[in-house]
C-alpha cells in the first residue's frame, strides 16, 4: 500500500497545479465594489447620532429571511478564523500564499456588504446582530476540533491538516454559495438579491479552486484524499455551527427551503463527489475502498433522511399554512 504524504510533501508536490489554479482564478474573478449593492439613500441616524433607534417594525424581511441573513453574515464575520486554518494548512509560500492572501480578501467584501446593507435598510436588529458577532468571533472556528468530534472515530487521523481542510473548504464554498443563493430568495428584495447573487457568484469560484486541489490530491495520494473526503462528508457541519441561534436558525433555513437536507445531497455532495469520479475510480488501495464504501452507505443513508425530512416538513407548513391562513414559503 503507498505511504501517506506528509503535509510539506503533499504541498510541494501540488503546488505547481495551486499556481495554475490561481491564475485561472485571477482570469475569471470579477473585480467588485461592496458600496454599489447597497441602498445608501435609505440610511439614517441612530440614536447615538441624534436618530432613531432600530425597531423591528422598520424591518421589510421575513423571520426566515433574517435567520437566513444573520446565518449567513455571521458566516462571514468569522473570516479570522477561517484565514487562520487555511494559512496554517496551505502555509503562505509561493502560490499558495497568493492564493491565501487573495482569497481571505476577497471573503472579506462579502460580511462588508451584507452588513452595510442590513444595517442601512434596517433589515436586523444591530445592536443584537453586533452581539452576536462578539460571541461568535470570539468562539472562533477550528475545524480539526469539529472533525474529531462529529466524524467516525476510526477514520480520524490525529492532524486534520491539508487533506481534511481542503475537502472541507470544498463543500462549504459550495453549501455557502447555496445558502446565499437561496436567502436572496426568500429576502423578497431585488436589491438583496442581487447583491447575494454576486456573493455566490464568489463562492463558486472559491469551491472550483478548492475542488479541483481536491481532485489533484486524490490522483497524488487517492487512500489519503478519500479518507479525508469521507471524513468531512460524514461530519459535515455547516460552518456556522456555535454561533448564536445556529439551530433555531438552521431549522427555519431548512423548513423554508434556504438550506435543507436534499440540497445538501444534492446541490452539494453530490456534484463534487461526480467531479471527482469516487465511484468510479479504480485507484484506490483497501483503505480508500473501505472509506469509499462507508460513503456509498451513508449517501444511501442520507437518500433515506432527505424523504423522511420533505414529509415531515410538508405537515409542519400545511400546518402553518392553515394557522396563520397564508400559503408556506418554501425557495424551492
Ligand atoms: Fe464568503
Ligand atoms: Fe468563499
Amino acid at each position: 500500500m503507498a505511504r501517506s504524504l506528509t503535509q510539506l510533501e503533499l504541498l510541494i508536490e501540488l503546488e505547481p497545479i495551486a499556481e495554475q489554479n490561481v491564475n485561472r482564478h485571477l482570469s475569471m474573478a470579477k473585480d467588485w465594489n461592496p458600496h454599489e449593492y447597497v441602498p445608501w439613500e435609505l440610511g439614517r441616524n441612530f440614536a447615538a447620532m441624534n436618530g432613531v433607534n432600530w425597531d423591528p417594525e422598520q424591518s421589510k424581511l421575513t423571520e426566515v429571511a433574517k435567520a437566513a441573513m444573520i446565518t449567513n453574515l455571521l458566516t462571514e464575520d468569522n473570516l479570522p478564523s477561517y484565514h487562520r486554518e487555511i494559512a496554517e494548512n496551505f502555509s503562505q509560500d509561493g502560490a499558495w500564499g497568493t492564493w491565501v492572501g487573495r482569497w481571505t480578501a476577497e471573503e472579506n467584501r462579502h460580511g462588508i456588504v451584507i452588513r452595510d446593507y442590513l444595517v442601512v435598510t434596517r433589515g436586523v436588529d444591530p445592536v443584537a446582530l453586533e452581539q452576536a458577532r462578539m460571541i461568535h468571533m470570539t468562539n472562533g472556528y477550528n475545524s480539526a476540533h469539529l472533525i474529531k468530534k462529529h466524524a467516525n472515530r476510526d477514520y480520524v487521523q490525529a492532524d486534520a491538516g491539508f487533506m481534511h481542510s481542503v475537502a472541507y473548504v470544498t463543500f462549504q464554498e459550495l453549501a455557502t454559495r447555496v445558502s446565499h443563493r437561496n436567502t436572496g430568495k426568500v429576502c423578497n428584495d431585488p436589491l438583496a438579491d442581487r447583491m447575494l447573487q454576486r456573493i455566490a457568484a464568489d463562492e463558486n469560484l472559491h469551491m472550483i479552486f478548492y475542488r479541483d486541489m481536491c481532485a489533484a490530491a486524490l490522483d497524488l495520494s487517492p487512500d489519503q484524499a478519500m479518507e479525508a473526503i469521507t471524513n468531512i462528508v460524514l461530519g459535515f457541519q455547516m460552518p456556522g455551527l456555535g454561533m448564536p441561534n445556529f439551530r433555531r436558525n438552521g431549522v427555519l433555513m431548512a423548513k423554508h427551503g434556504v438550506y435543507d437536507l436534499r440540497q445538501h445531497l444534492e446541490e452539494v455532495l453530490l456534484p463534487n463527489l461526480k467531479k471527482w469520479n469516487i465511484f468510479e475510480r479504480t485507484d484506490f488501495g483497501a483503505v480508500g475502498d473501505h472509506c469509499r464504501n462507508r460513503l456509498g452507505e451513508f449517501v444511501e443513508k442520507l437518500r433515506a433522511d432527505v424523504v423522511r425530512f420533505e414529509e415531515q416538513r410538508d405537515r409542519a407548513l400545511a400546518r402553518e399554512a392553515r394557522r396563520t391562513g397564508r400559503p408556506p414559503v418554501l425557495v424551492s
